[in-house]
């Protein structure tokens, strides 16, 4: 299976700091968040991979690609830890790339990998949140799409305060955690969302989606909306990942993200208890 990432956002919710790079490269502790995506597509299986990129995006390309320049000062500088964690970036999986034109939404970002998908079933990985659980999220989309031969959706129950952030979805549990789903909806507002569980931005899509992305009106926002092209496939389930799905495309996530992820870390979690309960104690 291949796997395709929309990374062509302007990311305005996190300006300055997106002004002239990708929010998909922002680090998240040690690494740049669209490298725990590509970590995520490699643990599940799959090794061929379309970024769907934008303007500022040239970082991502030279981040998954060699640098013979640093590889050279790291060799003659006797770094080789430092040396062989940049080297398995590059060959983590085949990576390609193509260029969406216009900012005309998420299910207009994923039709620009028509060409390279065909006509297979494809994981759709969004370039700004990160997983974890104890199988990777993607597998397990994997996994229910195999089964019900059908697409399949990462879903989390999130506050009603929240649900305008998100797809939002309605559907009757078949097996545990997994619903067959009947209605998708599109940031709706609170008093209008069919349920609290949202959708988490990892998908397993059946091809005929490109089709279905053909007949789609723009929605939300003007944009060509990937939830709306969803809602008119012929059957979706959806799946209360067993994990965390943390979203990094909202500052104040990103940071906390970024101190649990470093809380796992043993040569950082001690020196940043330390300085925590330090500024906590002065607050
Ligand atoms: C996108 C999707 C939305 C989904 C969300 C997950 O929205 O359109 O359905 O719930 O990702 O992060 P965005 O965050 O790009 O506005």
């Amino acid at each position: 299976m291949k796997a395709v990432i929309p990374a062509a956002g302007f990311g305005t919710r996190f300006l300055p700091a997106t002004k002239a790079q990708a929010k998909e490269m922002l680090p998240v502790f040690d690494k740049p968040t669209i490298q725990y995506v590509v970590e995520e597509a490699v643990a599940s299986g799959i090794d061929d991979i379309l970024i769907v990129t934008g303007r500022n995006k040239r970082s991502i390309e030279d981040h998954f690609d060699k640098s013979f320049e640093l590889e050279q000062t790291l060799q003659s500088g006797g770094k080789y830890e430092i040396l062989k964690q940049v080297r398995d970036i590059t060959d983590l999986a085949d990576i390609c790339y193509v260029r969406q034109k216009e900012q005309n939404g998420l299910g207009d970002a994923i039709h620009c990998a028509k060409k390279h998908i065909g006509g297979e079933a494809f994981a759709v990985m969004l370039g700004d949140s990160i997983t974890k659980g104890p199988v990777p999220c993607t597998k397990q989309l994997i996994d229910v799409y195999e089964k019900y031969d059908s697409s399949a959706i990462s879903l989390e129950a999130v506050p009603k305060s929240k649900v305008e952030r998100y797809g939002i979805i309605k559907g009757t549990e078949v097996e545990e955690n997994i619903y067959n789903i009947d209605k998708l909806v599109e940031k709706p507002l609170a008093h209008q969302a069919p349920s609290n569980l949202a959708i988490m931005g990892r998908y397993v899509l059946t091809p005929d989606i490109f089709d279905k992305i053909d007949e789609t009106v723009p929605g939300v926002g003007g944009e060509i909306q990937l939830t709306d092209a969803l809602s008119k496939l012929d059957s979706i389930y959806g799946v209360l990942f067993e994990g965390q799905t943390y979203d990094i495309g909202n500052r104040l996530e990103w940071l906390k993200t970024s101190i649990e992820f470093a809380m796992d870390d043993p040569k950082s979690r001690d020196n940043l208890i330390k300085y925590m309960s330090e500024i906590i104690k002065d607050a």
